[in-house]
């Protein structure tokens, strides 16, 4: 595996790859590695087999009151995962590879302010400026990102639609533990009693898509079923339950076709998203 901190080094490290004939695929994350990571950049590796992964924590992308600097961070870790990952170059920017203070940053659009970004009013501003900046320096031909953060996927699309970005983004799968709580960086945070009540969150999104498959076609009621769900875990604090298109998470009077159930919660001092994609089929 070869390491690269500064821009000029991962830009000679691609030119080499590219060089000697390889697709590059594209993993960024903010560290904590974990197996929900593995998996993209496994997909990554069968998109084209020589892998890029990007440990970067974008304080553009966290709020002045939130866990910027408790963030979990082991570089040694998260090196010797990607190692064993095979990932072929390690792209670890420090700080200076943030844009100028006062400088430019990209606007996400009207979806960049709802769902988390009506709680978290700059996050789409800060993920989207730094995932361009990556896309710029690797030039991968595929991204992969994660379904767990089903609105970043989104916007990244958008972006990558709206800006002609040269790259193919592919959405994998959220890895799940076996109670169901969807794979965090962020789970570290939870104590054993918080940690109890978390899958919480996935069963009450699960209610939703059991009223979506036995015919309940009302997004309306769809979200009422979850919030009811949710309610029968007091230590969970739901910020917002949505059912909304997948594809571009518009609002639909009825639900068909690949429909997104949504919800985000805080437990603690510690905040869970979680998110199932059900195909609907026509509207009847
Ligand atoms: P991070 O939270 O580290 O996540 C990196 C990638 O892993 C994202 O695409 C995310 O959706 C995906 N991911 C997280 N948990 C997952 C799980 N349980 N299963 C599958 N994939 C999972 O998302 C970010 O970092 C940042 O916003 C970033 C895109 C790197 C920009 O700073």
């Amino acid at each position: 595996m070869k390491r690269a901190v500064t821009v000029a080094q991962v830009r000679g490290l691609l030119a080499e790859l590219r060089g000697a004939g390889a697709g590059v695929s594209f993993v960024p994350t903010m560290g904590g590695l974990h197996e929900g990571h593995a998996s993209l950049v496994e997909r990554a590796r069968q998109a084209a087999p020589a892998v890029v992964l990007s440990v970067f924590v974008n304080p553009l992308q966290f709020g002045p009151d939130e866990d910027l600097a408790a963030y979990p961070r082991d570089p040694q870790r998260d090196a010797r995962l990607a190692q064993e990952w095979g990932v072929a170059v390690l792209f670890t920017p420090s700080s200076e590879f943030l844009p100028a203070e006062g400088g430019v940053r990209l606007d996400p659009g009207p979806l960049g302010g709802r769902l988390e970004g009506a709680v978290r009013p700059d996050h789409f501003r800060g993920v989207l400026t730094i995932v361009a900046k990556l896309l710029n320096v690797v030039r991968p031909d595929v991204a992969v990102f994660g379904q767990k953060d089903l609105q970043q996927a989104v916007l990244v699309r958008h972006m990558v639609r709206d800006l002609d970005v040269p790259v193919r983004i592919d959405v994998g799968a959220t890895v799940r533990e076996p109670d169901g709580l969807a794979l965090s960086s962020r789970n570290a945070y939870l104590t054993a009693a918080e940690r109890a009540d978390a899958p919480a969150l996935q069963r009450a999104l699960l209610v939703g898509e059991a009223a979506l498959l036995s015919g309940q076609r009302e997004p309306g009621r769809v979200r009422e079923a979850i919030v009811r769900a949710l309610d029968e875990t007091p230590s969970l604090h739901p910020d917002y339950v949505a059912v909304l298109r997948a594809e571009d998470l518009a609002e639909s009077s009825l639900a068909h076709g690949p429909t997104a159930l949504l919800a985000a919660a805080r437990l603690g001092r510690t905040r869970l998203i979680d998110n199932r994609i059900v195909d609907v089929g026509g509207a009847s």
